[in-house]
């Protein structure tokens, strides 16, 4: 199992939680490479069977500016990930009130369209409870692994 991980990041929180599910999922035995600089080229280049995307919330509700290319393209190109199961870690925080994670959930809900497979339940890590979200991950990590696993 290839899993691809993708991050979008204002201040630099998601790529760390990125990096460490990346040392985590290597450790549990699964082939992973980081795509520092997604476009739509090198995601279908690295041939991934799998994908975890790792996005904060900035503005009102929006996707960082280092994944906006990446999603723009891929709207715009629009390549189909047929059963390709992914997960989604949205970063926000609740003080935002309605736009709470909504830069992965935009994420999401564009795999969806692409007809990716979504293997369990976005995680939402909120800014406003946790210092430490990259431990906070670990164990819907470990259940998206066993998901893979068993796919
Ligand atoms: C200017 C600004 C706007 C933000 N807007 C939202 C938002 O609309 N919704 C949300 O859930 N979080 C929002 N956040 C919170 C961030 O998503 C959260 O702090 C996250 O952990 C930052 O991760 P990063 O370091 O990877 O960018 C905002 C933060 C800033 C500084």
């Amino acid at each position: 199992m290839h899993l691809g991980i993708i991050s979008g990041s204002v201040f630099g929180t998601a790529d760390l939680v990125a990096d460490e599910a990346a040392t985590h999922c290597e450790a549990a035995g699964l082939q992973v490479t980081r795509i520092k600089q997604p476009t739509v080229d090198t995601l279908v280049g690295a041939a991934v069977d799998a994908l975890l995307v790792v996005c904060s919330t900035t503005g009102m509700g929006e996707i960082p500016d280092s994944l906006m290319p990446f999603y723009l393209e891929m709207q715009e190109r629009f390549p189909l990930l047929t059963g390709v199961p992914f997960g989604v870690i949205a970063l926000g925080d609740a003080g935002y009130g309605d736009t709470f994670c909504q830069g992965g959930q935009q994420v999401r809900e564009l795999l969806q369209e692409l007809q990716a497979s979504e293997a369990i339940a976005m995680l939402e890590l909120d800014a406003s409870e946790t210092v430490t979200p990259e431990t906070d991950a670990l164990p819907w990590l470990d259940e998206f692994i066993s998901h893979l696993k068993s796919a």
